[in-house]
């Protein structure tokens, strides 16, 4: 009769709804065919960054580091360490010791770095760095000592040695004056100058080394570091023969790959989805960093809010009415992804954190619906850093002649720590894409200003046998 009729019909729409939610998530979802074509593209544009004929044009860069050596265990003194670039900006004391007391003590401050500082004149934002340390060896008790700084500045940098960097570009939303294209290191000592106190800059280190070199304090096989917070990147331990920016042939450098910047040729243009050029597109750096911008945490959330504008443009969402607040950029931070997809968390809880956003989702459904789109964002952007990772370690065991590789990386970033799902998901895919290699993690603690110190106590150590 009528009834079923009107049965009938509910059930009819909300299938067309659900067809109609699938068909908008569809592009985000991806097979294992198209994962094992990214892991083979990233491999071929870590061919190009390395040869030198190519790595003009190649848009992963393969940054030579100048760091050959992990530390032995020998090295002890006190060193300051920078860390800037990250979710925070940092200023360490790290206390080496060797021998049988072997550690590493840590004191640090974190200091805001203003958004007008960070998009002002890089003379104004390395002289507020500057005051920063100047504030800390006040605050440590140690004002007018001279230690030895490593400084880790997680922006592509051309090294051409271990002290030295040129900045190729800002990425993740810096963009102070001045600074693309100059040595950092330069700009960091004409400030100390500006101050009128010294200090000891040995090195730059970009933080995937800095996670490197502290994981692999702990684990000699640590030979890879990845960063999935702010931005996303890794370096590995490759052969010196194969880094042709460098005239050696003997033994191993660490490279920073820059791989945030992998697609900026075009080789993800058919994987994109219409949300991932909206989100290019009103950045700061349009057509740059692609793959940076499909995986870390700055941008994840902006991918979720464009997803959740069209669905409510379809009517299919916050009863089709787009709120201010969800037409505001960064909105979404990756603590806010990281809490709705908690399993813990009933979907009252993802309401209040939606209402909290200015977000006044009325109904259930729209709770599961956001959801769901997390959901689906964070899986593309762990099982995309998966493929990328499975390429680094395969080229490891490929370069050894090896079979089989036993391997750990050393990782470090918000979002990896922080998401319920996302190390679970890029473990899975690194399993299925890389079978040859045996891959450990190991989460670093405070990795990016701790290896700076290592790799600075490691350069004091060799200068200081030189010396002898
Ligand atoms: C960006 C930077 C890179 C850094 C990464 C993680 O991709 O360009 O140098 O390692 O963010 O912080």
């Amino acid at each position: 009769g009528k009834g079923a009729a009107m049965v009938t019909a509910v059930a009819y729409r909300l299938a067309m709804q659900h067809a109609e939610r699938q068909r908008i998530l569809e592009p985000l979802r991806l097979g294992r065919e198209q994962l094992l074509e990214v892991k083979r593209r990233l491999e071929e544009a870590m061919e190009q960054g390395l040869a030198k004929e190519t790595h003009q044009q190649a848009s992963l860069k393969m940054l030579p580091t100048y760091v050959r050596a992990t530390p032995d265990g020998t090295e002890h003194g006190d060193f300051l360490a920078l860390d800037l670039g990250g979710t925070n900006f940092r200023v360490l004391l790290v206390r080496v010791r060797s021998g049988k007391k072997r550690s590493v003590e840590m004191h640090n401050k974190i200091y805001s770095i203003p958004q007008e500082t960070m998009q002002g004149t890089g003379e104004e934002l390395f002289d507020h760095i500057v005051q920063c340390i100047a504030d800390f060896l006040e605050y440590m008790g140690m004002k007018g000592a001279v230690l030895p700084l490593g400084f880790t500045f997680s922006f592509p940098c051309q090294q051409r040695q271990l002290d030295q960097g040129i900045l190729l570009r800002w990425t993740k939303g810096f963009k102070a004056t001045g600074c693309e294209g100059e040595d950092v290191v330069t700009l960091l000592k004409d400030a100390i100058r500006r101050k009128e106190f010294d200090l000891d800059v040995v090195a730059l280190v970009n933080d995937t080394v800095g996670t490197m070199m502290t994981c692999g304090y702990e684990d000699p096989l640590c030979e890879v570091g990845l960063i999935v917070g702010t931005g996303t990147n890794a370096c590995y331990m490759e052969e010196v023969r194969n880094v042709e920016l460098v005239e050696e042939d003997e033994g191993r450098m660490c490279v920073n790959m820059e791989w945030g910047a992998f697609g900026d040729g075009g080789e993800l243009d058919e994987l994109c989805a219409e949300f991932d050029r909206v989100v290019d597109e009103s950045s700061n750096n349009p057509g740059k960093q692609r793959y940076e911008k499909m995986i870390s945490g700055m941008y994840l959330g902006e991918i979720v809010r464009n997803v959740l504008l069209e669905f409510t443009a379809k009517g299919l969402l916050f009863c089709g009415k787009p709120t201010e607040r969800l037409k505001t950029r960064g909105i979404f931070e990756t603590k806010f992804l990281s809490q709705i997809e908690s399993d813990r968390l009933a979907l009252r809880q993802v309401r209040s954190i939606l209402q909290h956003l200015g977000l006044t989702s009325s109904t259930c459904d729209d709770s599961i619906l956001v959801k769901e789109v997390c959901g689906v964002v964070s899986r593309r952007a762990a099982q995309l850093c998966g493929a990328g990772l499975a390429a680094v370690v395969d080229k490891v065991r490929r370069n050894r002649g090896l079979e089989h590789l036993r391997i750990t990386v050393g990782v470090d970033g918000t979002l990896y720590k922080l998401h319920p799902h996302f190390s679970g998901i890029l473990r899975e895919t690194v399993l299925d894409l890389a079978p040859g290699c045996e891959v450990s993690f190991l989460q670093s603690e405070d990795g990016s200003g701790k290896g700076a110190a290592l790799i600075t106590a490691v350069a004091c150590r060799m200068r200081d046998a030189a010396k002898h």
